[in-house]
């Protein structure tokens, strides 16, 4: 069974959905640890709910971005992570992090990477420039995590129709829908290999 930790920022929908899947035996594999920058996240409350480790490293705990990132990688090796999912964590992951856990971190994103990632393009951000360029599809991308945002390795995309009606609140309600049916799939590809990630 693999070992994952999940890392949040905030709400933790994608999270839920992951821990249910596990639970419900769809995915082959144990959520062992939530890690949040945020101690006040829903999500942590959600996975002690479910007995599942939490671990809050917001600003009160650690100061030093540095020191996060080791911190981090120490988790991860403590309960023998096998694969490390970004799901609305708000903080680039360090380089040391990186590189201890290459092709074994991914992240999901809210719309059909490359077009509209990188710094400062995350929820409403990315759904408000999608309205403003007339596309008529937008949707959801899970790639490996590199050192530079949203530009790692796509491992898979889910397509979403944008209506002449839409405004960035209706697509973004679609796209996390999409998200989370998409983010549960490409984990069980990984698992039973139907996708091989780099080594
Ligand atoms: C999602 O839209 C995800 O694509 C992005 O952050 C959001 C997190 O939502 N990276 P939630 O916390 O999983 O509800």
């Amino acid at each position: 069974m693999k070992k994952l930790a999940v890392l949040v920022s905030g709400r933790g929908s994608n999270m839920r959905v992951i821990i249910d899947a596990c639970e419900k035996g769809i995915l082959n594999a144990l959520v062992k640890v939530v890690i949040s920058n945020n101690s006040v996240s829903k999500a942590l409350t959600y996975a002690k709910q479910k007995n599942i480790a939490i671990v809050s490293l917001d600003s009160s705990v650690c100061h030093k971005y540095a020191d996060i990132d080791k911190k981090i990688s120490e988790i991860l090796d403590l309960h023998n992570i096998d694969m490390v999912l970004l799901a609305g964590y708000m903080t680039k992951i360090g380089s040391y992090t990186i590189s201890k856990y290459r092709n074994r971190i991914l992240n999901i994103h809210p719309s059909l990477l490359p077009k509209y990632g990188g710094k400062g393009m995350y929820g409403m951000n990315v759904h408000k420039e999608v309205i403003e360029n007339g596309d008529k599809e937008t949707g959801a991308t899970v790639h490996l995590v590199n050192e530079h945002y949203d530009e790692g390795q796509i491992l898979n995309q889910s397509f979403v129709a944008v209506k002449s009606e839409d405004t960035a609140e209706s697509i973004s309600t679609r796209v996390l829908k999409a998200e989370h049916i998409l983010y549960v799939e490409t984990i069980k590809k990984i698992i039973e290999g139907d996708i091989v990630l780099p080594q």
